[in-house]
């Protein structure tokens, strides 16, 4: 038997939203949004405990949420980082070794489905790394720092990466140990950085992440 731990970095203010309210906390349907990658995620069977970021001044607030809405599973809500990496490497800390598997999921991310989340763990298994990704639909331009397009890129073998992405244990602690990546944006990137290869498992284009107030507007629409 494998165990599973969810981490869900949820400790990020939502400076692209735009609102005063805590992104994490804004109300999609009358219900806060970080509440819904939670109920999906304890709902899961393929999860045995979860591990959610906050950040420092809100995580009694989120264990109150957790109480109130009735999220199971939850073993810990830790204070978040300064970036998203922070907060998840804070998370891996709190796991210690009782687990095989780590699948990361954006508390921003309320539509994502039980397909995605046990294909990426059967794949962590499988492959040691994964990364759930949408085809590209647009035609991508590298631009210059003077807005001048430098290059349009092949949109073929284009994916825009999402939230989840699972990992053997080992692995991810290994990829969150190396210092002197601060600009990666995402968990992939950081096994990817330490010569693992990720597996892509084809995503939804409805599990968009909520960054501007027309994500939450599509969101609404999606729920
Ligand atoms: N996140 C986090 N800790 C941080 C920054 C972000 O846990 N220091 C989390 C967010 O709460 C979110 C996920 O990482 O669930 C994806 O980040 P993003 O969509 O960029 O959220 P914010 O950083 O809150 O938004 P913005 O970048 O617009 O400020
Ligand atoms: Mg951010």
């Amino acid at each position: 038997m494998t165990r599973t731990v969810a981490i869900v970095p949820a400790a990020g203010s939502g400076k692209r939203l735009g609102v005063r309210t805590k992104k994490p906390f804004v109300l999609l349907k009358g219900r806060p949004l970080v509440t819904y990658a939670l109920k999906a995620l304890s709902s899961s069977k393929h999860i045995d405990g979860i591990i959610v970021a906050a950040d420092r001044g809100s995580v009694g607030r989120l264990k109150g949420l957790i109480k109130r809405y009735r999220i199971k599973k939850v073993i810990a809500v830790v204070a978040g980082g300064k970036t998203r990496l922070g907060s998840v490497k804070n998370c891996l800390e709190r796991a210690g070794n009782l687990f095989d598997i780590a699948l990361i999921h954006d508390g921003a991310r309320p539509l994502v489905s039980e397909r995605e989340i046990s294909g990426s763990i059967r794949l962590a298994r499988k492959y040691g790394a994964c990364v759930t990704a949408i085809p590209e639909v647009d035609t991508v331009k590298l631009a210059a720092k003077d807005m001048f397009v430098k290059k349009t890129l092949d949109r073929s073998v284009m994916y825009r990466a999402q939230t989840p992405q699972a990992f053997r244990f080992e692995i991810i602690k290994k990829a969150y140990c190396r210092e002197g990546r601060p600009e990666a944006t995402d968990d992939s990137a950081l096994a990817e950085g330490i010569g693992r290869k990720v597996k892509i498992l084809e995503g939804s284009f409805r599990n968009i992440k909520v960054t501007t107030k027309v994500d939450l507007k599509l969101a609404e629409v999606l729920l």
